[in-house]
């Protein structure tokens, strides 16, 4: 190890192992540091620590790449879709014509929600946030499907398939619910239908007289699951792997990072862009204040879905998003003041200094809200449609984390800086 890196520590020297991932990213093995240093790293937020070794997604946040499973974004958002691209993530590979049919009818066989179950979203207020009733909802899964979900690693693991297809399908119903719910509409019962005809249908189809799917609906729908299908060592995927690590079922570790996906600073930003977006309609402004106040710098006054903790350049999705917003307004024959909003705080913003110099570019959540107006979901639904595109992502981390038999729990350490020791005083001496 001549050429490894070396720490001097007063007397004491640690030589590094160094380890390479397949793009050639370098990372200092820090894993013996401690035992051997008595020291440990600090590293708020792990913006400089890799927790895990994984084969899922890549990104390069400089160069705005992303890839799953090495294929990269704008293809398979061009030729897959949500379904083709779910497998991909959680089993490695593209799907043949009988892998793919049999994964489409698993995800079918399991599309309902049974009635006891259903009783469940009468126990919450017609008001509940939508996220909170997906966390509960999703949670339960775990006692209706008991067989799926033992805590045994090696039972979980063996009756995978299934619990991924329930997971991915009823996750997906449940947000139906939830919006009929919500709403005061009876539930609709799913049909035999693809996954996001299915969706359409069991949230709206009182709306279309004989349900006829609209194929750029359908299409963008996919495209939308599809981008948000999984993004590296995100604040929710790592909370999966930070529960899966404990041993916990599938159901009980993606329900953790639904809980962390509601944050308004993750998934919540989608819905924060649409809020921002009416409040700059509704005061006839075209965004130019709204980027003056934004550049304060206080995290309440942000130019919400700008911004990323990986991309230094593009959010590639933001990209992809933007245009598809675009062609599916004009084929429906709609358009959006909204998006005209949108795209003048992007150009306003990519010519600012303040933006340019901090390398702030628009991310996934930017345009995203627009896309899911026009498919007619309401903004408080934004964040749990986020959730089921983002499922496929949380299963295959659960499954990378449930396979190594090499695994630790997670359990970082930290830098204590409370009170040092004192002694109890008695109430009457305080
Ligand atoms: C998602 O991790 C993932 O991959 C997440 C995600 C996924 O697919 O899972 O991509 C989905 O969560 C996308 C991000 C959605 N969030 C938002 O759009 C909220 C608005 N953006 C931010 O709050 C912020 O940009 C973050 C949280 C996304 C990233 O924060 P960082 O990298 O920790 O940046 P920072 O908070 O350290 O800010 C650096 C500087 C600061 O200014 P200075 O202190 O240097 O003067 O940039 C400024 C910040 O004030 N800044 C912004 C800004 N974001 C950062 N200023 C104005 N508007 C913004 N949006």
């Amino acid at each position: 190890m001549d050429n490894n890196p070396v720490l001097k520590l007063g007397e004491k020297e640690v030589t590094f192992p160094v380890m390479t991932g397949s793009e050639g990213e370098k990372a200092v093995d820090a894993r013996k540091f401690r035992q051997e240093s008595g020291y440990i790293f600090y590293d708020q937020g792990y913006g400089n620590t890799g927790s895990c070794e994984s084969s899922i997604t890549f990104l390069d946040g400089d160069k705005g790449i992303l890839r799953y499973r090495g294929y990269p974004i704008e293809q398979l958002a061009n030729y897959s879709d949500y379904v083709e691209t779910a497998y991909l993530i959680i089993y490695g590979e593209l799907p043949n014509a009988k892998q793919r049919y049999e994964f489409g009818c698993r995800l079918r066989e399991n599309a309902a929600i049974g009635t006891q179950m259903q009783r469940i979203f009468y126990s919450f207020p017609e008001s509940a946030p939508p996220m909170v009733m997906l966390a509960s909802i999703v949670s339960s899964l775990a006692s209706y499907y008991p067989h799926l979900a033992t805590n045994n690693f090696e039972k979980d693991l063996e009756n995978f398939d299934l619990a991924a297809a329930v997971a991915i399908s009823k996750i997906r119903t449940i947000v139906a619910i939830i919006y009929r719910y919500r709403n005061g509409f009876p539930f609709i019962h799913p049909k035999e239908l693809p996954y996001a005809d299915n969706f359409l249908y069991m949230m709206f189809s009182e709306q279309y007289e004989t349900f006829q799917p609209i194929p750029e609906v359908i299409r963008a729908l996919n495209l939308l699951l599809l981008l948000h299908a999984d993004h590296e060592q995100n604040c929710s995927t790592s909370t999966v792997r930070m529960v899966a690590s404990s041993g916990a079922n599938l159901f009980t570790s993606i329900t953790a990072g639904a809980c962390a996906l509601s944050g308004p600073l993750h998934g919540g930003a989608n819905v924060a862009v649409m809020q921002m977006l009416q409040t700059i309609h509704a005061e006839g402004d075209d965004g130019t204040r709204f980027i003056e106040a934004a550049k304060v710098g206080s995290k309440s006054t942000r130019l919400m879905g700008f911004g990323h903790a990986i991309y230094r350049n593009f959010d590639p999705r933001a990209k992809i998003i933007g245009k598809a917003c675009d062609e599916m307004l004009t084929r429906l024959g709609k358009s959006d003041p909204l998006l005209d909003i949108a795209k003048n705080l992007e150009q306003t913003a990519l010519n600012d200094d303040y933006f340019v110099s901090r390398r702030l570019y628009p991310n996934v959540d930017f345009y995203s809200g627009i896309i899911m107006r026009a498919l007619g979901f309401p903004t408080d639904m934004f964040t749990v449609m986020f959730a089921v595109g983002r499922c496929p992502g949380w299963i295959a981390n659960w499954r990378e984390v449930a396979s190594n038999t090499k695994g630790r729990i997670y359990r970082p350490r930290q830098v204590y800086i409370g009170p040092t020791k004192r002694d109890y005083i008695s109430l009457d001496q305080r």
